[in-house]
């Protein structure tokens, strides 16, 4: 066993003229590892047993599966990042966590436009604004969206079968700061159970089911992005959402409408759900003067 001071052994190998930030990142890093493996006193077989489960975390990972995000995500870690960086003091609509699924370069749409470019699913309409936390209307705001489809599953996960671009879009709002736009149902499904973080979530008896929900970025100059989902009211496994993502504030009722009357009016022969929401976006200035609170 190393003497007591090991730690500080190696703490003191850094160089005198580095980032003070990368100091103190290193130093809390290797001095919590080092706690753990005192604490914990793995076996080298299980030590390599950790080196080999975050090897092939990384090998499973490219430009549209991240296994380190979903692994980040299963261990609360991005919930924690997301609330020390998300305080919201002047009203904003919360954040939650960005997730293993979203994908750049989605398709810019105008207001109104269907994101499912398959068949099936339930129809769906969402609207509503973005704000200023005074009321007033953000034209021109950003909205970047994805959600899975009826089967719970991203278009990047299954390129082969969805078309390019399946519910996904950008809108901007209109000069109220309106927006909306066409999807279908978004369904509730399990984070990918295939690889390293399913193993985990298996060892662990955890399930890997996320509730039904649609993914937003929002931004406008001026303000603070903001990254978030809107939960379908409801659903199995808001109690329960194996990445610890739900807010109730982002709860939403998805209304059925089963009128005849209504249906035509839409040019559908079949019920639909409609679902609407007011974002508000906090000025870009308060992040920078907020105080730091315990999370
Ligand atoms: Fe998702």
């Amino acid at each position: 066993m190393p003497t007591a001071n090991f730690t500080d052994i190696v703490l003191s190998r850094m160089g005198a003229d580095i980032d003070p930030r990368l100091r103190e990142v290193m130093t809390s890093i290797i001095s919590h590892v080092h706690a753990i493996v005192r604490e914990v006193e793995p076996t080298q077989e299980e030590w390599f047993q950790a080196i080999m489960f975050l090897t092939r975390t990384g090998q499973l990972s490219d430009d549209v599966r991240q296994e380190f995000i979903l692994l980040s995500d299963t261990m609360g870690v991005s919930m924690l990042v997301d609330a020390i960086n998300n305080r919201k003091g002047q009203g904003g609509t919360e954040s939650t966590v960005l997730g293993p699924f979203y994908a750049a370069g989605s398709p810019e749409l105008p207001l109104g436009a269907n994101i499912a470019r398959e068949p099936g699913g339930q129809p769906c309409f969402l609207s509503g604004h973005v704000r200023a936390p005074d009321g007033s209307p953000i034209a021109g705001a950003r909205l970047d969206v994805w959600h899975s489809n009826s089967h719970g599953f991203y278009n990047v996960q299954q390129l082969d079968t969805q078309p390019s671009g399946n519910l996904r879009g950008v809108f901007h709002t209109d000069a109220d700061g309106r927006w909306w736009f066409r999807s279908i149902m978004p369904s509730s499904y399990p984070v990918p159970e295939d690889g390293t973080v399913g193993n985990l979530l298996r060892a662990m008896g955890r399930h890997a089911w996320r509730p039904a929900h649609v993914h937003f970025i929002i931004s406008a100059p001026g303000f603070q992005s903001l990254t978030t989902h809107l939960f379908v009211n409801g659903d199995t496994y808001l109690d329960s959402d194996a990445v610890f993502g739900v807010k109730d504030s982002l709860i939403v009722d998805f209304v059925r409408h089963m009128d005849a009357r209504e249906i035509a009016e839409r040019g559908l022969s079949e019920p639909f759900y409609t679902a609407e929401y007011e974002f508000v976006l906090e000025p870009a200035t308060v992040a920078a003067s907020r105080e730091a609170v315990a999370v």
